[in-house]
């Protein structure tokens, strides 16, 4: 017999189905509540509000748990790549070989944009920050392609808008940063794979030879790895949202990478850097910041630390700080910044403040650090998020379309004024 959850209102009581997960996660359905109580749920920021089910990524914040359709991240971290963990987010299962040629293939056929999307980015002033260049030109293919508006096409021309949106997304994103230098754009070099050819197209100048370092571009597909998904965050829930309305997958995505851009999500890895700088030029005086980030009077607060669903530790941040030293090392990098951040880390997880709320590093704790040691530009890092969440998002959207979901809508609870007699403006 299927479980229920009672509730009771005003001497009443409702009988509401549980619904259970794959990992046990257990959920109250209270999609009926209304029709039958006219009572709703108030729960600001979906803080315990399951918006749908999905296959896609099992998350479990109070043991550090992340896997993408069921296969861990440390494995996936170590024994794949990131063009094969995309695969596998979209469609289901991890590829064949002949599947995965096909898909790399695929991809590099369409990485070129159309010549007309540089008369965009001229449009943009060099001071322009790469995410919001990068949100445009990303939704500038609804004008390219413009048969991507119905969503509910042929599941061919749902490939192909896949296909478009992983082959372009890093052409977009070194533009992106080539406008914001004033530099001419480079184009794909469809010899190399995904990583160098994107670190070519953001590095290399005219008339000079470039030939990524293959530390560099291995550290890349990994730090892109573990961005790939995360369940119902923000940005995802904001392309699921968009989806929902039938609008096109590069429109909801493009809305994806808006709300990444805030500084209390994918922004945070942009602010870490400022953060430890700042300290630095400070005179390292770590207990200082972290008495600021207590101070309920300072709006100061400690970046890439807490997360909303790890409540014991965030598991891409264990794997992150170990490829750090690593990174670093084979680079030969010293950054004193590094050890600030290990610093800051220790004390804060020693800290009663930081244990009480169980605030631990997130994703974007150390992954600046690597960023900065490839050479790559502060203002780039959440662009850089955005690439290696684009698969996550593509996944979520075609869940989304292909489960039928009906449009996102959610409820309020009013508070302002009743009715009221409206009043002359002789009167006022
Ligand atoms: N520094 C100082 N205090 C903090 C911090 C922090 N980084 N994060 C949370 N707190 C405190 C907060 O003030 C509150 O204290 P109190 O209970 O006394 O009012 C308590 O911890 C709970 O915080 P919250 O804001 O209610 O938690 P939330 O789940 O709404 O927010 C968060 C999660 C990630 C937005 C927040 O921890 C934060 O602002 N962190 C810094 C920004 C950051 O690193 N963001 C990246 C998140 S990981 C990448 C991604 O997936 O987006």
């Amino acid at each position: 017999m299927s479980k229920t959850a009672e509730l009771s209102i005003d001497g009443k009581t409702y009988s509401l189905p549980i619904y259970t997960g794959s990992e046990n996660e257990v959920a109250i359905d209270i999609s009926k509540l209304r029709d039958q109580s006219g009572v709703v749920t108030l729960d600001p920021g979906y803080k315990n509000t399951g918006a749908t089910t999905s296959a896609i990524t099992y998350l479990d914040g109070d043991n550090g748990i992340l896997r993408y359709r069921g296969y861990s991240i440390e494995e996936l971290a170590e024994k794949s790549t990131f063009i094969e963990v995309a695969y596998l987010l979209i469609f289901g299962e991890l590829p064949g070989k002949d599947q995965l040629q096909r898909f790399r293939d695929d991809i590099k056929t369409h990485t070129l944009v159309h010549e007309d999307v540089k008369k965009i980015l001229d449009g943009f002033p060099s001071t322009a920050h790469p995410m919001g260049v990068l949100a445009s030109l990303f939704c500038s293919q609804t004008a390219f392609y413009p048969e991507s508006l119905d969503p509910n096409r042929a599941s061919e021309g749902v490939y192909m808008s896949i296909i478009r949106s992983m082959a372009k997304m890093p052409t977009f994103a070194a533009w992106a940063y080539k406008n914001a230098l004033g530099h001419p754009v480079n184009y794909p070099d469809n010899q190399l794979e995904y990583c160098a050819r994107f670190l070519k197209m953001m590095f290399a100048l005219p008339a000079e030879p470039y030939a990524a370092d293959p530390v560099i571009s291995d550290a890349m597909d990994k730090l892109l790895i573990l961005h790939a998904d995360h369940e119902q965050n923000c940005s995802t829930s904001t392309v699921r949202m968009v989806g929902s309305s039938q609008a096109s997958i590069y429109s909801s995505i493009s809305a994806g990478i808006n709300a990444l851009w805030g500084p209390l999500h994918g922004g945070a890895n942009q602010e870490v850097i400022i953060m430890l700088e700042n300290i630095v030029k400070d005179g390292g005086n770590i207990d200082k910041w972290i008495a600021k980030a207590k101070d309920k009077n300072d709006p100061f607060r400690l970046m890439g630390f807490g997360h909303r669903v790890y409540k014991n530790f965030d598991p891409r941040a264990k794997i992150i700080k170990k490829a750090a030293d690593d990174v670093l090392a084979k680079l030969g990098v010293k950054d004193p910044i590094l050890d600030v951040a290990k610093k800051l880390e220790d004390i804060a997880l020693r800290d009663s403040y930081f244990i009480e709320r169980k605030l631990y590093p997130n994703v974007d704790f150390y992954s600046g650090i690597i960023y900065r040691a490839l050479g790559i530009p502060v203002e780039m890092f959440t662009v850089m998020f955005a690439i290696g969440r684009l698969p996550g998002w593509i996944a979520q959207w075609k869940e989304m379309r292909e489960n039928k979901e009906p449009i996102g809508r959610p409820r309020q609870i009013y508070t302002g004024q009743k009715e009221r007699k409206y009043i002359d403006i002789s009167k006022r």
